[in-house]
């Protein structure tokens, strides 16, 4: 009986140790090739803050790329706005989609799983971004190959190099720009 216990909580001790690894070398495959940044929820004064910045009106195209949870999809839907976002992790993107479903806007908001560096938002009259630093000027060139003038960028707590913010909130850390930006 004790032979049986000691091999299966072996066994359960190695599936664990398994999962924990595979799931270490995905991540670390994900920030090598796919250029992935972690899941950091903005914060709701920073949400709200984002929102306001966009000035939303009803019919506008959103994209949040890296959508998270999709809170700042269900706040631009809840302006009016049509909102994609654009999510690797599969856990969010069944999450937020399950979250849209049960919002009364569920027909106003989209989450895409896939990779934001192959995004296609030229369409787009606002893209919101929480990244990581060093993805900003490789950000920079896919929005300045893409966004069509007036389509404005908002983004969370990390500005883009000899861009000039049209607006800015220094105390929740957000910047807007509006295409073709001032240097
Ligand atoms: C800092 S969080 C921001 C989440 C959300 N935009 C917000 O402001 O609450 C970045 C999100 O981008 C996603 N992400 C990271 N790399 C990505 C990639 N290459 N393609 C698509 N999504 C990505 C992460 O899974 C995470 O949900």
């Amino acid at each position: 009986m004790d032979l049986i216990f000691y091999y299966l909580a072996l066994t359960y001790i190695c599936f664990i140790g398994f999962k924990i690894l595979l799931e270490l070398l995905v991540d670390l495959f994900g920030v090598l090739t796919w250029r992935m940044t972690p899941y950091v929820p903005s914060t709701d004064p920073v949400c709200r803050a984002m929102v306001e910045m966009a000035n939303l009106k009803p019919g506008m195209k959103v994209y949040d790329l890296g959508s998270g949870d999709g809170r700042l999809l269900l706040l631009a839907a809840a302006r009016g706005a049509e909102a994609v976002g654009i999510e690797i992790n599969t856990y969010l993107v069944v999450y937020s989609k399950m979250r849209a479903l049960r919002s009364p806007f569920r027909g106003k908001v989209r989450v895409r799983w896939g990779n934001l560096w192959w995004a296609r938002v030229a369409d787009a009259d606002v893209v919101f971004v929480y990244l990581m630093p060093y993805y900003m000027a490789e950000l920079k060139r896919l929005l300045e190959r893409q966004l069509k003038p007036g389509a404005v960028v908002v983004s969370n707590a990390f500005v883009f190099e000899n861009w000039a913010p049209f607006n800015e909130d220094k105390d929740n850390g957000v910047y807007a720009y509006r295409f073709p930006p001032q240097a």
